[in-house]
């Protein structure tokens, strides 16, 4: 199945994901892609599959973007949506607030692969943010920060992907 994962990753972790799933989809018949790159004619492939970090919320607008702009070719195509992110408790509300509701009527699958926040890799202003989503974490009940990747789901969504 010839399959085009396009992604965008702030810290590497949902570009380890977007691997991790072309190996899970079978690598040879996988072409990756980082939304900043030229990225290929949709009608060229099978299967498209779209990919995100997810912060204070949102997805990276460019990916936004170029799902409005290529919606009503995706939705004629078999295509899946991933999210990358740590608040466990809170991915039904960021899939529900990034994507439409006709992105969930036609997608094979959405899903979140889980998250990880590398401290080498968030400096700055993003540091002070991370640390207070910890802190709340920690008194609010309903806030669970998650680092891990869960192969299970990505392993799961290269089976839907393969079988519809
Ligand atoms: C500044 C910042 C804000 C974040 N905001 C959220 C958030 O609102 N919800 C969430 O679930 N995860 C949030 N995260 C966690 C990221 O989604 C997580 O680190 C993810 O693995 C990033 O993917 P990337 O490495 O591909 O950029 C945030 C991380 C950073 C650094």
């Amino acid at each position: 199945m010839k399959t085009l994962i396009i992604y965008s990753s702030k810290t590497g972790t949902t570009k380890k994901c977007a691997a991790l799933l072309a190996a899970n989809i079978g690598a040879d018949s996988c072409d990756l892609f980082e939304i900043t790159e030229n990225i290929p004619e949709i009608s060229d492939y099978e299967c498209v599959v779209v990919g995100s970090y997810v912060r204070m919320g949102v997805i990276d607008k460019k990916v936004s973007a170029f799902l409005e702009k290529h919606k009503a070719q995706l939705f004629e195509t078999k295509f899946g949506l991933f999210i990358c992110s740590c608040l466990s408790d809170k991915v039904s509300d960021a899939i529900t607030k990034n994507f439409s509701e006709e992105f969930m009527d036609h997608a094979a699958i959405i899903d979140c692969f889980g998250g990880e926040l590398p401290k080498d890799k968030i400096k700055g202003m993003d540091k002070l943010i991370v640390n207070s989503i910890i802190k709340i974490a920690k008194t609010d009940p309903t806030f669970t920060v998650s680092e891990k990747i869960v192969p299970e789901s990505i392993t799961n969504f290269a089976t839907v992907l393969k079988e519809e």
